[in-house]
């Protein structure tokens, strides 16, 4: 069968791909991968069918119908894979960031009734006309970064109306545009201001008992902030093996601001992704490695926006056989920003990664951390032809044009976006 779509001439084809595998990469794994020089990459219709060296092309399979880009002088690799966003939300926080700017902390402007709980009662106020065309705009916003799978979670509703209100805007949001998105239930963020006098345990059960078993054919994952100020190491545990019992995967939100052991709490249950560990410890580094199919997602631009000195020990998690991943963590809090190529700069400037391991970090390991990677995050036979031309003409040129978008051409399912 002819080839429908044919890269060529690539200077370097990343694959992002190593040997077969049935986890994420880890350790060395994380920047062995194969980079091809010289490379092309065919596909027939929305499949990846064929990656080498120019030297070994089919030509039988180039017909008059094959659309051929010719990619001399640059980069060609997968689709950037962004694991971890809060799209849906209404209005934003840039009066806060003035607070912020003027010396108050992210905790400090949540416990005044601020924060997330200001974008609560915005997102409550927005028609879903607002709240599908913001998340529009930034979908639009990704797309020009080469984002071409996305993570999506709920959590400024925090009822169950608007919870269920913004999985349906957006999967509304996924149906009008080409990113494929993955959606994850958040109601865990804080405890919903109707329950501030119950608790955390009260809400938590308002969440096991209502809102998750409606939720369950909107949402494939369940997310929850374990923090101070917000849910408790043991409410966080039950909460999240109550919904693995109701078929959700997990993610947590966790050591982010302090150490409260959630990350290891849900490696054990099985998380497929532990999210923040800015505050992760070395003791509790150890037990996430021994699951490792639990990717740690770092998020450094949170901690550059929140003024924070503390990092994500990435160096030291690669070393200890943590797989990790990059994202932004967009939201309107603690990082407005959908720049992944800065996040994956600001990975290596300040959690040591090398440029080779935040590639990977942005692409397979992040399509591992919501359980995507038979489908997207390398170069493959098989894979998406989700497919990003670079004007850079090497891999190093990357993470260096600092808060550059290096992105000339998109492609999503073989057809340019
Ligand atoms: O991932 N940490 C909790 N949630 C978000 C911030 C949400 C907000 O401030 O609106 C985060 O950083
Ligand atoms: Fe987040």
């Amino acid at each position: 069968m002819a080839y429908s779509l044919l890269f060529t001439n690539a200077r370097q084809l990343l694959t992002v791909a190593g040997p077969p595998t049935d986890r994420p990469l880890a350790g060395e794994g994380l920047s062995s991968w194969r980079i091809i020089e010289n490379g092309y990459l065919a596909c027939q219709g929305e499949r990846i069918v064929a990656v080498g060296s120019m030297g070994e092309l089919d030509r039988a399979r180039v017909t008059a119908e094959t659309i051929e880009i010719d990619c001399t002088g640059r980069v060609l690799m997968p689709g950037l894979v962004e694991c971890h966003t809060h799209l849906v939300f209404g209005a934003n926080r840039a009066h806060e960031f003035q607070r912020k700017l003027a010396g108050e902390s992210y905790l400090e402007i949540l416990a005044s009734g601020g924060g997330i709980l200001s974008t609560v009662r915005a997102t409550r106020a927005a028609s879903d006309e607002e709240l599908l065309a913001a998340a529009l705009h930034h979908l639009a916003g990704f797309r020009r970064y080469g984002v071409t799978t996305l993570e999506a979670k709920t959590g400024y509703g925090l009822d169950f109306d608007t919870e269920l209100r913004l999985l349906r805007v957006a999967h509304e949001a996924a149906r009008r545009q080409p990113i494929r998105l993955v959606h994850t239930l958040l109601a865990a963020h804080v405890v919903g201001p109707e329950y501030k006098a119950a608790g955390p345990g009260a809400y938590v059960d308002f969440l096991l008992e209502q809102v998750l078993p409606a939720a369950r054919p909107l949402a494939e994952f369940v997310d929850v902030f374990c923090e101070e100020g917000a849910f408790p190491l043991e409410e966080s545990r039950r909460y999240l093996a109550a919904a693995r019992q109701l078929g959700y995967k997990l993610k947590i939100h966790a050591e982010q601001l302090h150490d409260l052991g959630g990350c290891a709490m849900a490696a054990e249950l099985g998380a497929i992704s532990v999210d923040h560990c800015d505050y992760l410890s070395e003791a509790d580094a150890r037990r996430v490695a021994a699951h490792p199919r639990t990717v740690a997602v770092l998020l450094p631009l949170v901690p550059l926006f929140l003024r924070q000195e503390k990092y994500a020990p990435g160096r030291q998690l690669i070393d200890a056989g943590v797989p990790v991943a990059v994202s932004t963590d967009f939201n309107p809090g603690s990082c407005p920003s959908k720049n992944l190529w800065l996040a994956l700069s600001v990975a290596c400037l300040k959690m040591g990664l090398r440029p080779l391991e935040a590639i990977a970090a942005v692409t397979v390991n992040a399509a591992w951390a919501i359980d995507r990677a038979h489908e997207v995050g390398s170069l493959q036979a098989g894979k998406r032809a989700d497919v990003l031309l670079l004007n850079v003409p090497d891999y190093t040129q990357i993470p260096y044009w600092l808060g550059e978008n290096p992105v000339e051409r998109v492609f999503i399912g073989g057809q340019e976006v």
